[in-house]
């Protein structure tokens, strides 16, 4: 079988396709032929700066796809031949808080992921995708999707009524604008483009803001929300966003940080003075992921997939996410 493997710090470029042996499944173990893999804002920084990131040589590529279940190891039970399964992008978080343990689980990191024909996965750390969805959708849902649904279900605790920040309209933004109006909240969405801004409103964004043209856009989202702040934000920025997310929350609302797109310094005081509860996010666990599939197989939320790229052209996916003209996400096809 072919897979893409990291073999230096080179860049996307020099991502090589190689031969592996087609593994044959263990104790637990499920083999996965693969249809679909997403990309990741993750993916590009891990393939092209690996070693701080203590990436050894070689490594599949990619936490994020789905694919056909065609071999199970003994003493797998919730699996069989045929099944459509996605793996989890901790292979080792079922349910509970994360654990060091789960991070050392971390597939397309600290593990071989998923850019690969064919794939080993747990049993413990697989789920099965929703019937609707195409292999192609169903391969965003591990890591853009899940990150959504903990920011907003789980850490945000969201519910009908509330309002909700988005920054952007990258893969984890626009899961979670579909995942807010899923829920009855109300959405104000940023994007450096208008167009952009456009495909948000026609997906259900109740207010848009774009950032490059309104640089105060704190300020402006206190005005949308008559100067009280949002309930929750996906904060996909960091350094270089925080301090006008604080400035947009409400007195004890909560801000999910995620992301590392922009750098800069943060002076912290806002988060004691409206006591905002700043949490930390990093994916979520296998039960996460299972009632976040149920939530969509009932609502038949549909991912949205900008573009597709065949296998062979995997690099050029790549390239696209660092030009970052998408919105919604990148999908590989095997
Ligand atoms: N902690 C976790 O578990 C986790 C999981 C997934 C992702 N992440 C992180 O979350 C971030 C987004 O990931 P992704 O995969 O969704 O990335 P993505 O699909 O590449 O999205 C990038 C988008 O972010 C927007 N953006 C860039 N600079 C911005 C700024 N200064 N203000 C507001 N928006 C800005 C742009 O949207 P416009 O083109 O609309 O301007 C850009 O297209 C990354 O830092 C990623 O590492 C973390």
């Amino acid at each position: 079988m072919r897979a893409y493997e990291i073999v230096s710090d080179r860049g996307v470029d020099a991502l090589a396709l190689n031969e592996r042996q087609t593994p044959t499944p263990g104790n637990g173990e499920i083999l996965v032929a693969m249809r679909a893999s997403a990309i990741n804002y993750r993916d590009l920084s891990t393939i092209e700066d690996p070693l701080p990131r203590s990436i050894f040589y070689p490594r599949i590529p990619n936490s994020d796809g789905a694919g056909e279940v065609i071999g199970v190891g003994a003493g797998v039970t919730r699996f069989k031949k045929g099944d459509r399964v996605a793996g989890c992008f901790f292979q080792n978080w079922s349910d509970g808080r994360i654990s060091g343990a789960a991070m050392a689980s971390a597939m397309g990191g600290a593990i071989d992921g998923v850019l690969a024909e064919t794939v080993l996965l747990e049993e413990s750390g697989s789920v099965h995708i929703p019937a609707h969805m195409s292999f192609e959708e169903a391969a965003t849902l591990p890591c853009a999707g899940l990150t959504a649904w903990n920011c907003l279900i789980e850490q945000g605790r969201l519910k009908a009524g509330d309002t909700v920040l988005l920054l952007g309209t990258g893969g984890v933004s626009i899961y979670g604008l579909q995942i807010a109006k899923m829920m009855g909240a109300r959405v104000i969405i940023t994007s450096s483009s208008d167009e952009k801004l456009e495909r948000a409103r026609d997906l259900g964004a109740d207010e848009l803001i774009n950032y490059r043209q309104k640089p105060d856009w704190g300020a402006r989202v206190l005005e949308m929300t008559d100067g009280s702040g949002v309930d929750v934000t996906i904060e996909t920025g960091g350094g270089g966003t925080l301090e006008r997310t604080m400035e947009a929350t409400r007195v004890g609302g909560t801000i999910s940080l995620i992301g590392v797109l922009t750098g800069g310094t943060i002076n912290p005081t806002t988060v004691m003075r409206k006591s905002i509860r700043l949490q930390g996010v990093y994916v979520g666990s296998r039960r996460m992921f299972e009632d976040m599939n149920a939530a969509f197989a009932l609502n038949r939320i549909h991912p949205v997939v900008d573009q597709k790229f065949e296998f062979e052209e995997a690099r050029s996916a790549y390239h696209a996410m660092r030009a970052a003209g998408h919105f919604g996400k990148l999908v590989v096809k095997m």
